[in-house]
């Protein structure tokens, strides 16, 4: 099989083919979402939250994340791999985001890395893409800062952060990044930066004309319970699905009927 590029995404973008991505973290599912035909599997510091069952993302460290990342590079052998830089790893200077990014890339094989922000990381980025490491920018809802939002609701509804986001898209494009992702905004404003800029733009929560989407697997499978916004389409329940097949093994267990007679040596 032959591996999707930076080039190939910016191809789909051209010729209007939208393009697909999901969150994975584990070899397992990685195998899956890339026998699936997926094109982008990122491993998200999302895997804070449904992975490690952390209240934010702002916990999870560099190690953990090269953790995910070399699991996820073992089960995918088509898909493009993007990592999160995670929380602290990036912004106190251009170096250290650097020595991050390089660390992702040579201790777990994925293909790119993501970090969130625009004017304030720009100068990182143009540092990463140098060393000649793609890189995917991450506007709108950037949960790293969210206690300087205070809420996970959609941004940029205001003119002042909606203009300040598609300047920022513009910025992203002119370092390099060979993409943006546009997390909970208005579909309409999502348009517009997808139309203004020749980079795929991957949405979430950020309608449809986006040139793809993502979504968070645990979430699209319906692992996470409780969780349903607005933009989230769920294909499967697999709270529900689990919790049912674990309490009939209790009662097979419990009633002696499991190991069978074929189940045994
Ligand atoms: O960490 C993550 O899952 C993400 C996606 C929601 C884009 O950054
Ligand atoms: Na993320």
């Amino acid at each position: 099989v032959k591996r999707i590029t930076t080039h190939i995404l910016q191809e789909m973008k051209a010729r209007g083919e939208k393009i697909s991505m999901l969150t994975a973290y584990d070899y397992s599912m990685a195998t899956i979402l890339d026998d699936a035909g997926l094109d982008v599997l990122l491993v998200g510091d999302s895997a804070s939250n449904v992975m490690a069952g952390h209240e934010t993302t702002l916990p999870i460290t560099l190690d953990q994340m090269i953790y995910h990342a070399q699991s996820v590079v073992r089960g995918a052998n088509r898909a493009f791999v993007v990592v999160d830089l995670p929380f602290g790893s990036y912004q106190g200077n251009s170096k250290e985001a650097l020595n991050s990014a390089i660390r992702i890339m040579k201790e777990s094989g994925a293909h790119g890395v993501k970090l969130e922000g625009g004017a304030e990381v720009v100068e990182s980025i143009q540092r990463i893409i140098t060393a000649g490491i793609p890189v995917m920018g991450h506007l709108g809802l950037t949960p790293q800062s969210i206690y300087k939002f205070g809420t996970y609701t959609v941004r940029a509804k205001d003119e002042a952060e909606a203009d300040k986001l598609k300047t920022d898209a513009l910025l992203l494009q002119e370092a390099g990044c060979f993409g943006v992702v546009l997390e909970k905004i208005p579909a309409k404003l999502a348009k517009e930066v997808s139309e203004s800029v020749h980079i795929p733009v991957i949405g979430i929560g950020a309608g449809p004309h986006c040139d793809g989407q993502v979504l968070v697997v645990n979430d699209m499978i319906g692992l996470t319970k409780g969780f349903r916004p607005r933009f989230l389409r769920q294909y499967l329940n697999l709270y529900d699905g689990i919790l049912n097949a674990a309490q009939e093994y209790i009662r097979d267990v419990k009633s002696n009927d499991f190991p069978n007679d074929k189940e045994q040596y």
